[in-house]
């Protein structure tokens, strides 16, 4: 445990830190690691803005921040002492004077021994530019510590998001960059890897060879409530299955790297991203909207923006082939879950009457993992279903929230859990084909009602195959 207390002084710049991702995530993630003591002695946490505000004022939104969406009370003495670490940089993103006053403030701060510099990109992604551009021209010597942490999303498409990479790379290296997707922070999901890097019969059992199908499920009861702007440019295909599900996807179907570490993990993730092989038509995608989205204020007049995407994928790789992969996801549906099944094939002399073995792992609302199997009870003629179901929660001490594990790891300098070019440009690849399909109106939304199951048509997806979609009791 010990192993993750960060030993170097450090400065953390959170740029757009007035804004709902800080306020909502950051500063609670913050005080966890404030709170879990793993901390150094020596650190700054510095929020970056153009809203104007006092130090004073900004500790007072940064308390609030962390007593409204701890989930717990906060421990005084640790909140208070924690306060004195923060501070406020009023500037412009894209005026290079305010960078160089940052820099003198910086160096102020920071005057007694070098400090790691962590900047977190928490402003939208048409700011990251001026950001990188003028932190590339105040850096002090190309041997500076900088590390850049960037949320999701990565571009609206391929095209964007190789442009964004091209731009950055002229000022700053690809090992500098931490690509975010907080999914990846959830123990829950990294529990998918760590399982199956320690467990062999897991392993043995999870391949093509042996596999039916696998679908995921990521079902949400809320809709989209303040982020219409973002949502009507990117709708769910974009902002959900680009991300953390094709990500969820790599994770159950990749090999398993000799090696627990960043690069070798990423290597195998791409290789299924690039593997997805998706006929992304009206056969293999079905999208929904739900009825209420059109009389929320700012959505466009007859908007056709998905917030239901259901998808049929197979893998272009010889022990996957045939075996299908559906992936589901929604907002406003009857209830919030987050999922994977495993369906494992039969034997050919058993009948349809029996059911498959299955693995499911389940990541809301209760992180566990069961293992379904079935038993003939000759007596009284009767298959019986034998579940083995144990919790893969991370509730001891020690377990934090998903940014603050992905801002911990990123401050020492752990890039396990974090996003390479390459997948992103594979998840891309995958996306782009649908979304092309979407924008020619090549695939219809179908609206459905507020919290339903979302559109029926859904199971003509996995129908086609001989299978039917597991739905979880609540
Ligand atoms: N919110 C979430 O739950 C969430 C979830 C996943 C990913 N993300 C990603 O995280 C990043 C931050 O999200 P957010 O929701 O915190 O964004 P936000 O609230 O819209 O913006 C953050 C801050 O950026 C500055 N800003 C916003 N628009 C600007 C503009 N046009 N020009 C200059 N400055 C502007 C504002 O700060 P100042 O005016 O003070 O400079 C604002 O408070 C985005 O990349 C987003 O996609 C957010």
């Amino acid at each position: 445990m010990h192993a993750r207390n960060i030993e170097k002084p450090f400065i953390l710049t959170i740029y757009g830190a007035s804004g709902d991702l800080a306020y909502l995530k950051l500063f609670s993630s913050i005080y966890a690691i404030a709170e879990q003591k793993r901390f150094p002695k020596d650190y700054h946490i510095v929020g970056f803005g153009r809203t104007s505000l006092s130090k004073k004022e900004f500790r007072a939104r940064f308390e609030k921040g962390v007593r409204d969406n701890l989930g717990y009370a906060p421990r005084e003495k640790v909140l208070q002492s924690l306060l004195r670490h923060v501070s406020y940089f009023h500037g412009e993103y894209n005026n290079l004077e305010s960078f160089r006053q940052y820099k003198s403030f910086r160096n102020e701060l920071c005057a007694s021994k070098p400090h790691t510099r962590i900047e977190y990109f928490s402003v939208p992604p048409a700011l990251f530019g001026d950001i990188v551009k003028n932190l590339a021209a105040t850096k002090k010597s190309k041997k500076e510590d900088i590390r850049l942490i960037m949320e999701k999303p990565f571009g609206r498409d391929k095209a964007s998001a190789q442009q964004l990479f091209h731009f950055v790379s002229q000022y700053f290296s690809e090992d500098q960059f931490y690509l975010l997707d907080h999914y990846l922070g959830k123990s829950s999901v990294q529990s998918i890897l760590n399982m199956r890097h320690t467990n062999r019969i897991l392993s043995n059992i999870m391949r093509g060879e042996e596999i039916a199908n696998i679908q995921i499920t990521a079902f949400e009861t809320t809709g989209v409530e303040n982020r219409i702007d973002y949502f009507e440019e990117t709708g769910i295909v974009r902002d959900f299955i680009q991300s953390h599900l094709l990500q969820i996807f790599a994770l159950v179907t990749m090999n398993i790297p000799n090696h627990h570490e960043a690069d070798s993990l990423q290597r195998e993730k791409m290789a299924m991203l690039e593997a997805a092989d998706c006929m992304c038509d009206g056969a293999n995608v079905v999208l929904g909207q739900y009825k209420s989205y059109r009389k929320q204020k700012k959505v466009k007049r007859g908007s056709k923006t998905e917030t239901f995407a259901a998808v049929r994928l197979l893998i272009d790789k010889q022990d996957w082939h045939g075996v299908p992969i559906y992936i589901r996801t929604g907002k406003k549906l009857k209830k919030k879950s987050t999922y994977v099944v495993i369906e494992f094939k039969k034997f050919p002399f058993q009948s349809d009457k029996e059911t498959p073995n299955r693995i499911i792992i389940e990541f809301f609302p209760f992180p566990k993992i069961t293992l379904q199997m079935i038993n003939f009870q000759e007596g009284i003629d009767t298959y019986q279903h034998l579940n083995a179901s144990a919790s893969i929660a991370c509730d001891i001490e020690g377990c934090l929230p998903e940014h603050a594990d992905l801002i911990l790891d990123a401050i020492n300098k752990q890039k396990l859990h974090f996003l390479s070019f390459g997948e992103i440009m594979a998840s891309w690849d995958v996306v782009d084909e649908i979304a092309d399909n979407i924008e020619q109106g090549h695939i219809s939304v179908t609206p459905y009602a507020d919290h339903s199951n979302g559109p029926a048509k859904q199971h003509m997806l996995t129908n086609k195959d001989g299978f039917e979609w597991v739905e979880l009791p609540r």
